[in-house]
Order: C-alpha cells, then structure tokens, then sequence
C-alpha cells in the first residue's frame, strides 16, 4: 500500500487553520479549562496569602485553550495558556507544572505576550529557568517537568505544541513541588531554591 494511501483506514483529520487574537484567545479549540486560586492549595510557598486571595475572590489564575484529536504518537496536541499577572505572597503566579506520562515526549512553547518564566527540571535534580518574552521559544527537552510563571504586569501567553501521546503526569509535581521557585525581591524576579517536600 502507498503511504499516502493509508488515510483511507482511518478517520481522516483535516488540517486547519486558526488565528490568535491579541488577548491570546484562539479562534477555534476543542478543549478549555482554568484553573481558579482554590486549585492550587499546596503549590504555592504562602499558604495564607493564597487563602486570603481565595476568600477575597477566587480568581482564575490560568487558562487554556487547545485543539487534542487524537493520542496517536504521529499527531500533535496544540494550544495556547494565559497566565494571570497575580503574586502570591511574594511568588509569582505559575501553572501547575507537570512531567508527561511519556516521560521522553518534549514540547515547544513560544511567548506570544508578557513577560516570565519557563521553569524546567529532570527528576534527578538537573533545573533550567529560561526567561520568556514576546517571541521566545522554549525547546522543553525529553524527561524535564515543566511550568511557565508570570513575572510580569500583563498576561503571559504562550502557544505550546507537543506530541498528542505524551500525557501529563501531575502527581510526581503534586508531591515534590519543584527546585526552582520565581519570588519577587526589591521589585524583581529572582530564582530560589525550595525546600522540596516529599523527599
Ligand atoms: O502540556 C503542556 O505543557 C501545556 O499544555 C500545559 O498543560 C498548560 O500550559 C497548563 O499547564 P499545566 O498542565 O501544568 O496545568
Ligand atoms: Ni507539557
């Protein structure tokens, strides 16, 4: 059989075109979640300065929006994540963060807005902080958990891309935390050190 021909055993996906708006808001996506401040109980360093924000109001502290047709290892998941400009306490707003189920899928991300931080590490402790602007693009290497932080005053978007049989491993990151924590000293971002728990 001609490769070429091979689309006709299965279901046939079209290509597609879509465009994203200034605000990060693609024009099409099949999925879309967020997560609100009260999601993220255990992942920040203040433990009171998130409750006070969740009994104020419970914000939405990140959005996404993506298309995922398939987990075939030959398709690929896209989409884009918005950040929301917020401090808790003196740490800057971030995503959960997560290893992929296959361990060795990697991931492009690429800032389309704002300005922050993709925090990378290895289970064995290798950590890579890459800063994010506007037109950045992050390779996210095989077997590195990964999380963007927001540092800045506006949204951080960025388009992220990746295989669509990679998954997401969220436990190993629910109970370690990282290594690497984005905290707010004289008015700037530094990187700091944690204390990982769960070891
Ligand atoms: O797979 C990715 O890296 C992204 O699609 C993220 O899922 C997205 O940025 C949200 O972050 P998290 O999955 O850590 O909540
Ligand atoms: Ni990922």
């Amino acid at each position: 059989m001609c490769s070429n021909e091979k689309h006709r055993l299965v279901n046939l996906v079209l290509p597609r075109g879509i465009h994203i708006s200034e605000n990060g808001i693609p024009s099409a996506y099949n999925n879309y979640y967020e997560k609100r401040a009260s999601e993220m109980r255990g992942f920040y360093q203040d433990e009171n300065a998130l409750e006070e924000i969740i009994s104020k109001e419970n914000v939405v502290v990140y959005r996404v929006y993506e298309f995922k047709n398939s987990e075939n290892s030959n398709d690929l998941v896209y989409g884009v994540s918005i950040v929301a400009p917020l401090k808790i306490g003196k740490e800057y707003n971030m995503t959960k963060g997560h290893f992929h189920e296959t361990v060795d899928t990697s991931e492009i991300y690429f800032c389309l807005n704002g300005d922050g931080y993709m925090v990378m590490e290895t289970e064995t402790g290798v950590t890579e902080c890459i800063r994010m602007i506007k037109g950045t693009l992050v390779y996210v290497a095989p077997y590195f958990a990964h999380r963007t932080v927001n540092t800045g005053n506006q949204e951080f978007i960025n388009l992220f891309c990746y295989p669509a049989h990679a998954g997401h491993d969220y436990r190993t990151i629910e109970k370690n935390g990282f290594r690497k924590i984005i905290y707010e000293e004289k008015g700037e971002p530094i990187i700091k050190d944690t204390k990982r728990t769960g070891l």
